[in-house]
């Protein structure tokens, strides 16, 4: 049964007719589309567009759907049009005309417009709860580690002594951001457009701020045509998971990278690693593996959305039922990828030994030893060039600058003395980092506690 019975004569050809549902993929919206009709009948009654009556007919008939889908009695008819339609539909076979009623002052375009917005603010919040369950899993695992010496990287070459805490601290910072970047797409979503109606309002006397109120929103969008036509929020949501997943993708590129006998940092548990059909000593980090993949998928239904709505003039277009799947995709994307990626990181056991020998290799305190020479009073210029000759010296004899005896210091600057060995080593490297941000292990307990403060 269509709606939109009356002017045709002909029934919708089949296959124009599984082009054009979208049951398929909005029926997921059920529930907001029953809790949206309901807060409608009530508005329509205050405001005695329809009678107490029909009100109360129209919520118990509703309230009878919702409780047979959730427990499976009613079974959703994926030959309707779309979810509202089978509701609608459903409904008025139960309570007869006042079912008809619950349609005035309302179109299914501002009556989706709403369902996805109430459907998208819940997935946000879910969302968001999950963030904040792996900035509490890395502030965990970094108060554990805020002392465990590691070699930072950059140009993917030892550059400088850091620690396992601090590297994990810098993604919980970027979690930060994502964390904030989700809240305030969802206050910007949180705009009730029902009562737009198709495009241009009505001429019952409706009230709109009340019926906003009821659904939970901030305030209703102020534009009839800006509330029925514009997908924004979902753009902004997608782009904010788009981000997300950027930041998970790189922390999946290290885990892979840490999981490799050539670095060995890190070891997964077995519950979230797999093996090979063919090669028996193979263990794989496929979850991470999977995220990196995955952020590509989110990317892409964040271009899809862009492309769907960039030549769309105003108001409603059948382009837009595409906003729906595009959307889905990326939530239920990020949330599975979420619900996997944190228990492996809770679960990672870090190897502090195999980081230790790494930062012992590279000369990574080749830069403090420099500082040294220029707290003896040597331009920083000149102490580089003598840091420079030295290291290439320790390479020539296949040692470190730990291990190079202090005559050859001297034999390059006079200004060495032992007092050198003392600020090359590696714990004081670090432990000297103590400028705002820097990787010193109680700079990295201030940030564990800071961003705990963000999550209490
Ligand atoms: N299934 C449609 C969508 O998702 C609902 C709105 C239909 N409105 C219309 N005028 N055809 O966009």
């Amino acid at each position: 049964m269509k709606l939109w019975t009356g002017r045709f004569k002909k029934q919708l050809d089949e296959a124009a007719d599984a082009y054009n549902s979208s049951i398929s993929f909005d029926s997921r919206m059920y529930r907001e589309d029953i809790r949206g009709s309901m807060a409608h009948a009530a508005m329509l009654a205050a405001q005695g567009i329809i009678s107490e009556e029909d009100r109360d007919a129209i919520i118990n008939g509703l309230d009878g759907i919702l409780s047979e889908i959730e427990s499976g009695a009613l079974e959703i008819d994926m030959s309707a049009e779309d979810i509202h339609t089978f509701i609608e539909a459903e409904l008025t076979d139960r309570i007869g005309a006042a079912g008809k009623r619950l349609h005035t002052a309302r179109s299914r375009n501002d009556q989706v417009a709403l369902d996805i917005r109430l459907w998208l603010r819940n997935a946000v919040d879910g969302i968001v709860t999950r963030v904040e369950g792996l900035m509490k899993v890395l502030c965990d695992k970094a108060e554990q580690h805020a002392a465990t010496v590691m070699p930072g990287y950059t140009h993917m070459q030892r550059a400088q002594p850091i620690t396992f805490g601090h590297h994990l601290m810098a993604y919980a910072n970027m979690l930060e951001r994502d964390r904030e970047r989700l809240l305030d797409a969802r206050k910007r979503m949180n705009r009730s457009p029902i009562g737009c109606c198709a495009l241009a309002g009505t001429t019952y006397p409706t009230d709109r701020a009340a019926e906003a109120k009821a659904l939970g929103f901030d305030d209703i969008c102020h534009n009839s045509l800006d509330g029925v036509s514009d997908r924004d929020f979902c753009i902004e949501l997608a782009a904010a998971l788009s981000i997300l997943m950027t930041h998970l993708s790189r922390f999946s590129e290290e885990i892979i990278l840490w999981c490799s006998w050539e670095f060995k940092f890190v070891e997964l548990s077995d519950a979230f690693s797999t093996g090979s059909s063919i090669m028996p000593q193979k263990k794989n980090p496929d979850i991470a593996e999977l995220t990196r993949g995955k952020a590509g998928r989110v990317f892409g239904d964040t271009m899809t959305l862009l492309t769907v709505l960039k030549g769309l003039p105003l108001a409603y277009n059948k382009d837009m039922q595409e906003d729906k799947e595009a959307i889905f995709d990326a939530v239920d994307t990020v949330t599975m990828c979420l619900d996997a990626f944190t228990p492996m990181i809770d679960t990672m056991t870090a190897l502090p030994d195999n980081m230790r020998k790494a930062a012992a290799g590279g000369f990574i305190n080749a830069t403090d030893c420099a500082d040294w020479l220029t707290s003896k009073g040597i331009p920083f210029r000149d102490a580089y060039k003598a840091t420079g000759e030295l290291v290439a010296r320790c390479i020539e004899l296949g040692t470190t600058l730990e291990a190079l005896p202090i005559e050859e210091y001297r034999a390059i600057c006079e200004d060495f003395d032992e007092g050198v060995y003392d600020a090359i080593a590696l714990d004081r490297c670090v432990a000297m980092r103590k400028s705002a941000g820097g990787p010193a292990p109680e700079n990295t307990v201030a940030e564990v506690a800071r961003i705990r403060a963000i999550l209490a």
